[in-house]
């Protein structure tokens, strides 16, 4: 099964990060749509179509007055719902003046966006990143643009196995790559488990700069994947013999959560977020800034691969064999779960299927066993 090619459009996506929403209009493509986001004067983050009813000049290349948009071209007038409450030149509104407006929850630094049918938004099954403003952790943060599929992105997240190729020197070590996963699956609540455990190997750069430890490290890389969009890895590092407590609390190790939000911009573009929260030397700027500098330049390193890759691939005539190894058993579970969105919703731009919630299924299953 090769990746979905569409979109699961009735799921929650990361637009941007709450920092970035201000009192200026923000343009930014989230499936397709180009939606425009801005802050009414309360603080209320509002995404409206980025397109006036009138000629179709962008909103964002307009103006706010207090909490309506003034179309730059011809002042078409829109508030936070959308509607049209003045047009130049005459008393009379048309009815069918109006931009859609898009559900929008800021939570866990992110602003979230529902891009699907709007009776089938729920809060509720955001998933949570909770370590992005909790006070007893710093975070460190960026957003990297992506001229590839998004699919390209959740499969390399989903076998970190390349850090030893893709990222020596930085993240990368020969243990990771030599280290055998166990993958399983919720069904229920459509959760991708990744986990690698290596209790003797190599301490990277990323980790030794920012820690301190010299030696060796024992280094647990745990995967938490809720399709489409939210990516978690469970990160804990310590020396070599500094192990959790039998009651499995451990606070002798260094803990880094890796958060990544993987969003479509259309179907050959994705915005990359980026974090990276440490429980560990909070206020010590040196590290915040090593890390910040460190990961930016994994993603890139990542960003450049996958470019390439997305080029090679739009030359293949045919659609191509994949071969699959153990290593890919993540990625293909992904896959899975976020093909089973797409047809719950009836497919990339049908509305009115039925489409939003969980599916039922046995609890956590191993796929593919120990590799
Ligand atoms: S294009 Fe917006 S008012 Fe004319
Ligand atoms: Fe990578």
């Amino acid at each position: 099964m090769s990746f979905p090619v569409e979109f699961a459009r009735n799921q929650w996506y990361v637009a941007a990060y709450g920092s970035e929403i201000t009192r200026d209009l923000f343009p930014r493509t989230i499936l397709g749509e180009a939606l425009v986001f801005y802050r009414t004067r309360a603080g209320q983050v509002i995404a409206l179509s980025d397109r006036c009813v009138h000629r179709r000049f962008p909103l964002s290349e307009s103006n706010l007055d207090g909490d309506n948009i003034v179309c730059g071209y011809h002042g078409f007038t829109y508030d936070p719902t959308g509607t049209c409450v003045a047009v130049p030149g005459q008393k009379r509104i048309p009815r069918t003046a109006r931009v859609p407006a898009y559900q929008v929850v800021e939570q866990d630094s992110f602003v979230w966006v529902w891009i699907g049918e709007p009776e089938k938004a729920d809060p509720a099954l955001i998933p949570r990143a909770p370590w992005l403003s909790d006070p007893g952790y710093t975070t460190v943060y960026g957003m990297e643009p992506l001229r590839a599929p998004y699919g390209l992105l959740v499969d390399n997240l989903l076998d970190l196995s390349h850090e030893t190729y893709l990222h020596g020197g930085y993240i990368g070590t020969p243990e990771v790559a030599a280290t055998p996963i166990r993958t399983t699956v919720d069904e229920e609540r459509q959760i991708v488990y990744v986990s690698r455990h290596m209790d003797d190997a190599a301490c990277p750069p990323f980790y030794s700069e920012s820690t301190g430890i010299t030696g060796r490290i024992v280094r647990w890389q745990d995967i938490e994947f809720h399709p489409p969009c939210l990516y978690l890895l469970h990160s804990r590092v310590a020396p070599v013999g500094v192990l959790p407590r039998e009651d499995g609390t451990d606070p002798d190790g260094f803990h880094v959560e890796v958060v990544y939000a993987i969003t479509p911009e259309t179907e050959n573009s994705t915005h990359d977020f980026w974090a990276v929260a440490r429980d560990f030397a909070l206020d010590d700027t040196r590290v915040s800034d090593f890390l910040r500098e460190s990961n930016r330049t994994v993603v890139l390193q990542d960003v450049v691969a996958l470019n390439k890759l997305a080029e090679v691939l739009a030359t293949e005539r045919d659609r191509y064999q994949e071969l699959s190894i153990n290593i890919d058993t993540g990625g293909l579970a992904a896959r899975r779960l976020i093909e089973a969105q797409i047809a719950q919703a009836g497919g990339a731009q049908a509305g009115g299927a039925q489409g939003g919630g969980v599916r039922a299924g046995q609890g956590r299953a191993p796929v593919g066993g120990r590799s």
